[in-house]
């Protein structure tokens, strides 16, 4: 049975989830009347959203792309989401196919939709965890067995930081987690920046609200400093922590944005761990 199987009509409400808001966006099919209305809602908000969504995931594909020139195997994807197109496995294995993937999200449909496409995939799999809680995740039976974090390994944050709020101290668990990468590692990360929109601007007020109230979620837009922050004891890989498309544009397909990189409102980068940190 999937977790689509369990959408009963007529069960119980299922409040909307990031993952799932994020599935319907990118036009996936695992995702609830909820989560269906508050994509809805953030599409009126701004008819950017659903763009913002895919240049977010094609970032995700070239950063993959990248890491596996760079002769990266192993990947630790955390706040993986809902399966779609483009996953981290096919492309990584695609390239090398002994390339090893943890997935891990707190959303339980993501997870065990990750599961039913993974059926069969020795060197992949997806782990129920929470990002604020390093150490959980680095313990996991799962990550133990399938990752040899004496290797190189990249530790893939893309749109799930700026669902941690400051009082649960995002930096200290990247932190944690980048120690716990080999040198050579990397850390490859998007967060939705203030840049554009102050945090006391309507647009980010009217989302930071539909997140609280509709998905029990906070949602914490930061500065450039802040997200740069994350990368500290990395050495970020060029062209740094810009826009989105930005970020190594395939030039046979730059993408929507490409003119006007700054609407995507999300930074990106891609950082390598030269020198152990300081743990
Ligand atoms: C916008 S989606 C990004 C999915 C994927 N990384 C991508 O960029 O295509 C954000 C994901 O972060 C997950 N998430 C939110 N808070 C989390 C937490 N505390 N720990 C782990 N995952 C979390 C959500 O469930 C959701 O799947």
């Amino acid at each position: 049975m999937t977790t689509m199987d369990m959408a009963v009509p007529g069960g119980k409400a299922r409040p909307a989830t990031p993952a799932r808001i994020y599935d319907y966006l990118l036009g996936g099919i695992h995702n609830f009347p909820a989560d269906q209305e508050a994509g809805r809602r953030l599409i009126e908000l701004s008819a950017d959203t659903r763009t913002i969504a895919q240049v977010n995931r094609a970032f995700l594909g070239r950063a993959v792309r990248y890491l596996a020139g760079a002769g990266i195997r192993q990947f630790l994807d955390i706040g993986s989401g809902i399966p779609t197109q483009g996953n981290v496995h096919e492309i990584a294995q695609r390239l090398a196919p002994d390339s090893r993937v943890v997935y891990v999200d707190i959303d339980p449909v993501a997870v065990a939709e990750s599961l039913d496409i993974l059926a069969g995939n020795p060197n992949a799999t997806a782990i129920l965890g929470d990002v604020r809680n390093p150490g959980q995740i680095l313990g996991h039976a799962s990550v133990r067995r399938l990752l040899d974090l004496t290797q190189p390994t990249a530790l893939l944050l893309v749109a799930v930081l700026h669902f941690i709020s400051d009082d649960d101290r995002p930096h200290a668990a990247v932190a944690e987690l980048v120690d716990a990468l080999p040198v050579g590692g990397y850390l490859a990360l998007s967060h939705g920046t203030t840049e554009v929109h102050a945090p006391e601007s309507n647009g980010n007020l009217v989302t930071t609200d539909l997140y609280k109230r509709q998905a029990a979620t906070a949602v914490q837009t930061r500065t450039r400093p802040e997200v740069e922050r994350f990368f500290t004891g990395l050495d970020l890989v060029e062209p740094g922590l810009v826009w989105l498309s930005e970020w190594r544009p395939d030039p046979e397909a730059p993408g929507p944005f490409a003119a006007t990189p700054e609407r995507s409102l999300v930074r990106a980068g891609v950082a390598v761990k030269r020198t152990r940190t300081a743990g």
